[in-house]
């Protein structure tokens, strides 16, 4: 069994929006290397209601890299630029005895800070309602592998599907851009031949709804990609780029 470790976690805390906020420091002492991350902060937030004190506020959901809800800065860096790991999937034996872990919420203009570690991440829902579905008619369902689709079109659309959302791509853009999640959303339907028919409207809808947002600009940086845990290339930029002056173009001529 490994040796238990001894850290401290230095955790941003700030009561709400607008409100002063400061670092907390909390030491952890002869804790289990195994803990997650999160584990490490019920740990202090036990102490700390115990304490009558309020805890820390974050977020979670699913603990295995799923959801993107945990989405915050460790040291410095969107989910810790630790590999293709999200915050929950962070385990204490990644760390030394004696580190001290800086906790921040994902710094970036369009999340506005709700309180400590939580940030309010529903600019990017708004890209998603703009054109992040299919439309269906009523009736019949097709049956299933009646359409034909090529293995490598497949892999990059379920590749680009994997995108969980969690806003580390736009915390770590110098700009704020949201150019990565929105191409992995517009992506991965417009790929497959159940989303061709909206495809133009659908890039056209979410680039629009990105900018209304607030988001930044891509300016070529990479950092996005850089600390997307889930490996989303810039490549997909690419192909946002192209599907939208595709699209754009089209319009202007149809007038
Ligand atoms: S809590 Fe769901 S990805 Fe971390």
């Amino acid at each position: 069994m490994s040796a238990p470790i001894s850290l401290t976690l230095r955790v941003w805390r700030q009561d709400g929006p607008g409100v002063k906020g400061r670092f907390e420091d909390h030491r952890l002492n002869s804790v289990s290397r195994h803990l997650s991350l999160l584990e490490a902060l019920d740990l202090v937030n036990e102490r700390l209601v115990a304490g009558g004190k309020r805890p820390i506020a974050f977020d979670h959901d699913c603990r295995e890299g799923i959801c993107g809800a945990c989405a915050m800065t460790v040291n410095g860096v969107p989910h810790g630029g630790l590999g293709r790991l999200t915050v929950c999937q962070i385990h204490l034996h990644r760390f030394s005895d004696g580190d001290r872990i800086v906790l921040e919420p994902l710094r970036a203009r369009p999340f506005a800070l709700i309180r400590d570690l939580v940030v309010d991440r529903s600019p990017l829902d708004a890209i998603q309602q703009a054109g992040g579905f299919i439309s269906v008619r009523p009736g019949q369902a097709p049956d299933a592998n009646v359409v034909p689709i090529a293995r490598d079109i497949a892999e990059t659309a379920l590749d680009l599907a994997s995108c969980i959302g969690c806003g580390a791509c736009v915390a770590a853009c110098p700009n704020g851009s949201a150019m990565l999640f929105t191409a992995a959303k517009v992506g991965h339907l417009n790929l497959l031949p159940q989303g061709a028919p909206e495809a133009d409207r659908r890039a056209l809808a979410m680039v629009q709804a990105m900018d209304h947002a607030g988001f930044g600009a891509c300016s070529n940086h990479g950092e996005c990609a850089a600390v997307c845990p889930k490996g989303i290339g810039v490549s997909a930029i690419a192909r946002l780029t192209r599907a939208y002056t595709g699209a754009a173009r089209r319009q202007l001529l149809s007038l």
